[in-house]
Formats: C-alpha cells, structure tokens, sequence
C-alpha cells in the first residue's frame, strides 16, 4: 500500500435503505458499486413483516444491480409486536432473510409498526436465540420527555441493558451508535454485541446540522451529537475492536420531503459511502485499519466468509453531483457540490 491507493477486500454496508421500486433505479447501483453485501433494512412505507414480503422485497431489488456485477442484499425482517416464532423458523431456512430489525414504536421513518412493549417478543427473541440469528436495534426511546440528545444512552440503560441481562447469549446489533455512552456500553459487552457506525457520525456533528443554519440534509436519527461523542466513534471505529464495523444508514429521500416545514430524517451517503469512511480513517493515520472494519468484522459477526474480491481506492479528489434523481424526485447527496478526497478506482 502506498499512502495514494488502497485496495481492500470488497466491503460490505451492514445497514442500508434501499427502499423500493423506482427508487432501486438509483440507490441499487450506488451502493453495489463498492459493497459485495448490504443488510437491507425493512422500514419500506408497508414494512417488510413476513418471510415471504422479504423474499418478494429482494427479487426486485436483485433485478436493478447492474449487469456483471454481484451485488447481495440481505434481508432483514421488521420486527412487530405480532411477528410470529414460527417466522423465525421460516426465515433461518433461507439464505437470504438473516437478521431482525427492531425498531421501537415512532422511533423513526417509517416505524409506527414498531414494538411497542419490549417483554411482547420475548417469544420471537428466544427463537432468534435457538437460530443464533441477531437482533438489529434502533436504539433510542421514544418519549417525549426524554431530551432527544439523551434517547440512545436512556434506551441503553432502561431497554438495552435489562433485555440483554436477561437475554446473555442473544446476537445483538447496536445499530448508528452516536454516543460515548455505546461506545462504552458495547467495549463492556461479549462479542455477541456489536455495532455499526455510520461514515456521517464519524465525519460531522451537532453543529453541521444546527449552528449556522438549519441544514435539513444533515437531519438524521439518531441525530448527529456534540463533537466529543464524535471522537470516541472515531476512536471505536479505527481501535480494531470487532465489535464495531461498518453500516452507512444510507437513507434517500426526495428533497421535497426533506426541505419542508417538518422534513424527514436521512442522510443519503451511498454514492461516496467507503470514499467517506477513507476519508476518515486516512485523517486519523489509520488506514491500515479500513480493511478489517469495512470488509471483515461484520461478516464474522455474522457468521458470513469475506468476500473474495476487492476494490481500489485512489487519493484523488472528484466532485460530488448537487443531486441524484430519485423515483421521481430528486434526492441530495451528502457532501453535494462539494469535493471528496478519496475516489474508487475499480471492481476486480
Ligand atoms: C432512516 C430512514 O430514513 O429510513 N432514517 C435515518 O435518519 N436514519 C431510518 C433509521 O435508520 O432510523
Ligand atoms: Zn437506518
């Protein structure tokens, strides 16, 4: 490696929205340009509940990857308060379908259908367990009375904590951590706990949204928080501990429904998602340590072998486009009409 180019084993983006439709046009290609795999989240308008919607979900997603290339959703379902064990079962006998995703009750977009009442899928739980399958969490309680700074390291003491004391062996994802408080929460856990971090919580804070301007295009959930809770994502993210890896929560929406009265949450990140985290771990002299994170420790977590081929970053700026059209509307980038420092040069 010289300190110009990079060449990796092909990543993989442990959290992802791909969303449906029309809108696959876009976002399959971007994101099958540099990861081999993606947990495709199932927050869709009508969430994806059943095996058979995932599987239904993930043949219109393979029919937009692009021709010659090998790209591999997989398929998460949304967990309800109503989703059956027998599911479970049913999903551990595909491939394809891998993991839960749990969103609590009005959390974020899309997730209305959410638990309500943490003990009501203890059942779904324990058969998840049986299957060795992970839990994928979005970890922020909903109360209103809760500061909405403080939502991650309240659900980590009232949700988290007690499910996983009761609940010691169960694969757990804590996914977009944001704060030192997961960080810390997650270096104290068994390597049955893992997280995500995405490359905008790594790259921004609070202040990028607010100060200055309210700047809708970086309103995200969790939110982005103060700088020092940054530092210790970049600290976990370059640490080489296993227990964190790479998921970009890439997450389009038309700009329209972002740059209104009450826009919604998301930053969309797939068309620079590894030349952002390079981005990250080259200014923290850390590149050395991209591989493991991106490409490895994830599909160990999962029990998934590492891709076989690999990819080539080069340092080398190009210009990110002001907008991307998307199923209609158009969708902005992060970083739009501005530069970015790494470029992948190719698939091989
Ligand atoms: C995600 C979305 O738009 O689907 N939004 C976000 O801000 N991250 C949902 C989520 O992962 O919370
Ligand atoms: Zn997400």
């Amino acid at each position: 490696m010289n300190s110009d180019s990079l060449s990796l084993t092909l990543p993989d983006d442990w959290h992802l929205h791909l969303r449906d439709d029309e809108a696959l046009h876009t976002t399959v290609p971007h994101s099958a340009r540099c990861f081999g795999r993606a947990i495709t989240m199932p927050n869709l308008k009508s969430p994806v509940t059943s095996v058979d919607a995932a599987l239904d979900y993930r043949d219109r997603i393979l029919s937009y990857v692009p021709q010659a290339n090998r790209f591999q959703p997989l398929m998460t379902l949304y967990l309800t308060d109503s989703l059956s064990p027998q599911e479970i079962d049913k999903a551990r006998e595909t491939d394809c379908v891998v993991a839960v995703k749990y969103y609590p009750a009005g959390a974020t977009t899309n997730s209305d259908n959410g638990v309500t009442e943490i003990s009501r899928i203890y059942p779904v739980i324990e058969r998840m367990i049986e299957h060795d399958m992970p839990l994928l969490v979005h970890g922020e309680v909903t109360d209103h009375c809760i500061d909405i700074f403080d939502r991650e390291r309240q659900f980590i003491q009232t949700i988290l904590q007690p499910l996983i004391r009761h609940y010691p062996t169960l694969k757990l994802v804590l996914e977009h951590i944001t704060t030192s408080h997961a960080v810390d929460f997650v270096q104290q856990q068994p390597a049955n706990i893992a997280a995500t971090i995405t490359a905008h919580h790594l790259l921004y804070n609070r202040n990028d949204l607010l100060a200055g301007g309210i700047r809708p295009h970086f309103y995200c959930l969790p939110l982005l928080k103060r700088s020092s809770h940054q530092q210790a994502l970049i600290e976990a993210a370059i640490s080489g501990n296993p227990s964190f890896f790479l998921g970009t929560d890439s997450a389009p929406h038309g700009r329209a429904s972002k740059e209104t009265d009450c826009g919604c949450a998301g930053i969309y990140s797939a068309p620079a998602a590894i030349e952002l985290y390079a981005e990250v771990f080259d200014s923290h002299a850390a590149l050395e340590k991209l591989e493991a994170f991106a490409s490895f420790y994830g599909a160990d977590f999962y029990g998934l072998p590492h891709n076989q081929s690999s990819i080539t970053l080069l340092r080398k700026d190009w210009h990110m486009p002001s907008e991307y059209r998307l199923a209609g509307d158009v969708v902005v980038p992060i970083r739009a009409g501005d530069t970015i420092a790494w470029q992948l040069e190719s698939n091989s």
